[in-house]
């Protein structure tokens, strides 16, 4: 998840609508509303809440706008190393931000992803793009691309099983000579423990959020990232906690699952943005080449 830029975020919370914290007990009492906060202990497998009863939510934690550069970047990357490719695929799309900016690289434009609420905004900012409800990890769509890429969604793959299963699906899906670009959060090798303020209004809605990446447990192969939001809707206010169990891999682990996939790796830097650095995200994304 993208953290809100650190001068942005200080503003925000500071000069933003004030949420009753403190008057929260007394406030309870009175409204019943407040009771039924939500907690999602979400065990591996389940989807988490953001994607599915809170997507209204979604554009106020992971705006449109913060999209712009890396899109960009990952487009003129493609362009540059598959030149031949005029498709794209992209595998766990969401509400389609990254999409928006990178579409203009590619004639074609194809959007996946498990959760049809999210695709739902999709289909509203990008109705160029063709919208397919599908997991990664077995979507099959009979048709072939020139590139694939597979952004912050592959988070969500949490066992070297399930990763290799969604290089299998860019596999399949990939022209000979097309390439996938995939972009971690985070590697093993570099992970560390962070967490990030995040604030967003429009007209309608408020979220302010908490969210907090561990790994309580640095002998399996995840993490946990922990969400709490407060969340104003029609002057009521809901606390949720929500957590997304995601992936952690060593680069090696990556590089090999690709090879045994077929793929001809290769490790680029990412552009990462500068609210990115020291919080543990990853400087490297991998391009995995289907040889021609
Ligand atoms: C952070 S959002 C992606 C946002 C996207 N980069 C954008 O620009 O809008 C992560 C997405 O991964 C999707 N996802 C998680 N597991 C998935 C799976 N197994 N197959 C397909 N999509 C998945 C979720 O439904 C969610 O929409």
């Amino acid at each position: 998840m993208r953290p809100l830029h650190p001068e942005r975020c200080t503003e925000k919370i500071l000069r933003g609508s004030p949420i009753p914290l403190l008057r929260w007990p007394a406030f309870a009492a009175k409204t019943p509303y407040l009771l039924e906060s939500w907690t999602s202990v979400t065990p591996i497998g389940v989807k988490p809440l953001l994607y599915e009863r809170l997507v209204r939510f979604y554009h106020l934690l992971d705006p449109l706008e913060d999209h712009i550069d890396e899109s960009e970047a990952f487009g003129a990357l493609l362009n540059r190393k598959v030149p031949q490719a005029t498709s794209l695929l992209e595998l766990g799309a969401g509400v389609g931000h990254g999409a928006y900016f990178i579409k203009s690289h590619f004639s074609s434009v194809t959007l996946t992803d498990r959760s049809d609420l999210m695709l739902d905004r999709s289909r509203i900012l990008n109705p160029d793009c063709k919208h397919i409800v599908g997991d990664m990890r077995n979507v099959r769509l009979n048709n072939t691309f020139g590139s694939v890429l597979c952004h912050d969604a592959i988070a969500y793959m949490t066992t070297k099983a399930d990763l290799q299963c969604v290089f299998e699906t860019a596999h399949v899906h990939l022209c000979s000579g097309g390439a996938a670009l995939f972009v971690p959060d985070c590697l093993k090798d570099t992970f560390i423990e962070s967490h990030e303020a995040h604030a967003g209004d429009d007209k309608e809605r408020s979220l302010r959020c908490i969210s907090w990446s561990y790994d309580p447990d640095p002998s399996d192969d995840t993490h946990i990232y922990d969400f709490a939001f407060l969340l104003r809707e029609h002057g009521e206010v809901t606390a949720v906690h929500d957590r997304h169990i995601c992936g952690l891999f060593l680069e090696e682990t990556w590089l090999e699952l690709a090879r045994k996939t077929g793929f001809h790796p290769e490790v680029v830097e990412r552009p990462l943005p500068e609210a990115y650095e020291h919080r543990g995200y990853t400087n490297k994304m991998f391009l995995l080449h289907k040889p021609g």
